[in-house]
């Protein structure tokens, strides 16, 4: 790999220039900055035992790697195998992570460690963003991207080496992934006709040997017997000590631990239970900032919308204090947020600040940040859940586990001694599940099995899952499929709707959404409809302002309901852009921008966010070809389209003006954030399922109720 070599003292033409002189500066700026990281580099806990891993890892065909959260695993590991030439042949080193935000900093990061240009020998690819190009070596990527580039190329033959990152947190992709890998890495260690010794047993023989079966006919060729591949390294990295569980799934594989660098944390119990964890939260910020040392700030907060609320409340604080306790720089990470600005977190605060970082769980241990001396934990984290009797899932606020409340207070101790705060009383971290249940066992299962369908793994209950779903959950999900036409009666991929849906990387009934837009004629409209539903919170109101926001969101809001509502405003908004970037360039524009969406109570985070989406699954439509027409002003159709589509969550008005949901017979109320609010509508289609004190049921739309059985007779002509 090419190092850059900028120690300023290349001969100069003319070293009295100006522009000279300040390049000399930039070069020196340029090489202090790469004599830092190559020092950092060298004193992470993992660089010494560089050799023994590399040998481990030429040893063992699966290996097991556990370490402490910052020794180094992710961003050093692949450089140690680039190093040690596990790239023969132009293969390359992929790596996944469960979470984009970090596949996109580690990529950089690691990118500027080995002074290359990102997308060069090292770049990323999450879903729609790649930067990755023939020349990358070292991949990171999310779990969820490689599964799909496995539909594509079912032996995963460009790499070399496949590394699972994180995989303590057990989404469903990654569990999907490492029952993918297992067959992957036997099947093409088979093909070759050296034949690597595997550390296989029985049980996974036996797994491999059925989806060889089922697989016998598939058009994919998953199992191609006249191909001869290099086997496949595989590494599975975890941050929770016990490998236990992935070294019997992996037939006894070998587990190395890494050393990590942790001094003491103390740990702060609330007296009593806090009503209000954000009111709380923001109390004890400050309290930090004016009464302890230096040393930045960490906030496990539970999503976007609360971390930009409090972002907001901190900063209205800041406004009204002295100029010296004003010195807090806040720094936002979420999932959602801007690339650019995703790095901002990393850089240190400016001299004399402290910074205050307001994390998702992202921040438990997929991104590590350098200077955090304080965690602020308020116990809680965003999940999933689902009901499979009612075919429901839902995102819910719930208590973290005991061990990501343990993860979340050591991050406080990487550097030196530190201190955490969890904002609940001592006797409640008792009460704590020991650690997260996985999440396969606790969401819809129609992504994941339209996935392995496509893969040509037909048995899904005779799937190798390292933690086996519920069969009733796996049922209730190929029943969804199969009212959504993704499936046929002999629970096949349909053709061309299941694969269709297959291809697209979404959830599947915003697949099945588009596909159905392009027959309904307002495949524009829904295009609109997925991307603004798949960025988070568009709008925001706060409490002190709801008149304000409600009055500013009036001249969007449409009678028919939210989806509408959302069009026009990504219309207003891709108008507003056109306009001002001709009258008045872009960086300009960028501001106008800003304040028309705070005008408009609008998140322009999320918006951007939105239209990035909108841009790819634009390119997905368009290859798959699509035809991308307008309804114009006719919404009828498009709320037909709606209703056709979203025919599983419909809900119809009782008596006392709640709501039932048909599907599941819930008794749910409107969400006070939509426009439907106030009117209620006899019925209605919704996205999203909100479980507070009460269920609410968000972004919805007026229909017909006539329309149920008319375009979804598949389900409600029998069943209602
Ligand atoms: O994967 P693991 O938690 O073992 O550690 P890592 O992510 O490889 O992080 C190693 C070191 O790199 C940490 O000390 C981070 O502070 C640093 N790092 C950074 O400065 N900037 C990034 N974008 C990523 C990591
Ligand atoms: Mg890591």
């Amino acid at each position: 790999m090419p190092s850059a070599t900028a120690h300023g003292n290349h001969h100069s033409p003319n070293p009295s220039s100006k522009s000279s002189n300040a390049n000399r500066n930039r070069q020196n700026q340029f090489s202090d900055r790469r004599q830092k990281i190559l020092q950092q580099r060298k004193s992470l806990p993992i660089a010494s035992v560089e050799k023994r891993l590399v040998d481990e890892i030429r040893k063992n065909d699966i290996l097991i790697i556990v370490g402490e959260t910052g020794s180094g695993k992710t961003t050093q590991i692949p450089q140690f195998l680039l190093g040690a030439k596990f790239c023969h042949d132009g293969k390359a080193i992929g790596i996944t992570q469960p979470r984009r935000v970090a596949a996109v900093t580690v990529a950089k990061r690691v990118a500027e460690e080995c002074g290359v240009e990102l997308g060069q020998e090292v770049g990323y690819s999450v879903r729609f963003d790649d930067t990755s190009s023939s020349s990358t070596r070292i991949k990171y990527m999310t779990d969820g991207l490689l599964l799909r580039e496995a539909l594509l190329d079912p032996y995963l033959s460009k790499y070399s080496v496949i590394i699972v990152d994180e995989a303590h947190e057990r989404t469903v992709q990654t569990d999907v992934l490492m029952g993918l890998l297992k067959s992957v890495q036997l099947a093409r260690s088979n093909s070759a006709s050296h034949g690597q010794g595997l550390n296989f047993g029985n049980k996974s023989v036996n797994s491999v040997t059925s989806l060889e079966k089922e697989n016998s006919g598939q058009s994919n060729g998953f199992l191609k017997k006249d191909h001869q591949y290099a086997p496949l390294k595989l590494i599975i990295m975890s941050a929770s000590l016990d490998a236990r569980t992935f070294s019997e799934y992996f037939c006894g594989a070998k587990a190395v631990h890494v050393q990590g660098r942790q001094f003491p944390v103390d740990i702060f119990y609330t007296r009593h239970a806090e009503p209000d964890y954000v009111d709380a939260a923001l109390i004890t910020i400050f309290q930090i900032h004016l009464e302890e040392g230096p040393g930045d700030i960490l906030v496990f907060l539970t999503g976007q919308e609360e971390i930009e609320n409090i972002e907001r409340l901190i900063n209205e604080r800041l406004t009204k204090s002295t100029k010296e306790s004003q010195k807090l720089l806040i720094v936002p990470i979420f999932a959602a947020l801007p690339s650019e600005q995703q790095l901002r977190v990393f850089a240190p605060a400016p001299s004399g600040f402290r910074k205050v970082i307001l994390a998702t769980n992202i921040a438990e241990t997929s991104v590590t940040i350098p200077g955090i001396k304080y965690v602020i934990d308020p116990g809680l984290v965003k999940a999933r859940s689902y009901d499979p009797a009612k075919g429901m899932e839902s995102l819910n606020v719930v208590p973290t586990s005991k061990s990501q409340a343990l993860q979340r207070s050591g991050r406080a101790g990487r550097e030196g001694p530190g201190k955490c705060f969890r904002l609940y009383p001592e006797n409640e971290f008792g009460k704590l599940e020991d650690s997260t249940k996985p999440e396969i066992k606790r969401c819809n299962l129609s992504n994941v099995i339209l996935q392995l369908k496509a893969l040509g793994v037909d048995d899904i209950l005779g799937f190798d899952f390292i933690d086996k779903p519920s069969r009733a959950a796996i049922i209730k999900s190929l029943e969804q499929l199969f009212l959504l036409g993704a499936l046929t009666d002999e629970c096949r991929l349909s053709d061309p709707v299941g694969c269709q849906m297959a291809r697209l990387p979404l959830d599947p009934v915003y697949s099945k959404a588009l596909i159905l837009a392009s027959q309904f004629n307002c495949l524009e409209e829904m295009l609109i409809t997925v991307a603004m539903l798949s960025a988070e919170s568009i709008f925001y109101a706060p409490r002190d302002k709801l008149d304000e926001s409600r009055t500013a969101m009036k001249s969007f809001s449409s009678p028919e309901g939210d989806h509408i509502t959302m069009i026009k405003v990504y219309r207003a908004y891709s108008e507003f852009l056109e306009k001002k970037s001709i009258e008045m360039g872009k960086a300009k524009c960028e501001k106008a921008l800003r304040k028309w969406c705070k005008e408009n109570f609008i998140n322009s985070r999320s918006l951007r966010h939105a239209c990035d989406i909108h841009r790819q699954i634009l390119g997905h439509v368009q290859q798959m070809g699509l035809s991308l027409a307008s309804c114009g002003d006719d919404m009828l159709e498009y709320r037909r389209c709606l209703a056709a589509s979203f025919f599983l969550n419909a809900a119809v008005k009782q008596p006392e003006g709640t709501y039932r949901a048909l599907a599941s017979g819930q008794v749910v109320q409107i969400h006070p954030s939509s426009v439907l609010f106030r009117q209620k509508p006899e019925c209605v289609i919704f996205n999203e399922l909100v479980q507070t004190n009460n269920k609410y049921v968000r972004n919805l739309t007026r229909i017909d109720y006539l329309w149920l059985t008319e375009l979804a007779p598949q389900y409600y002509a029998v069943q209602n």
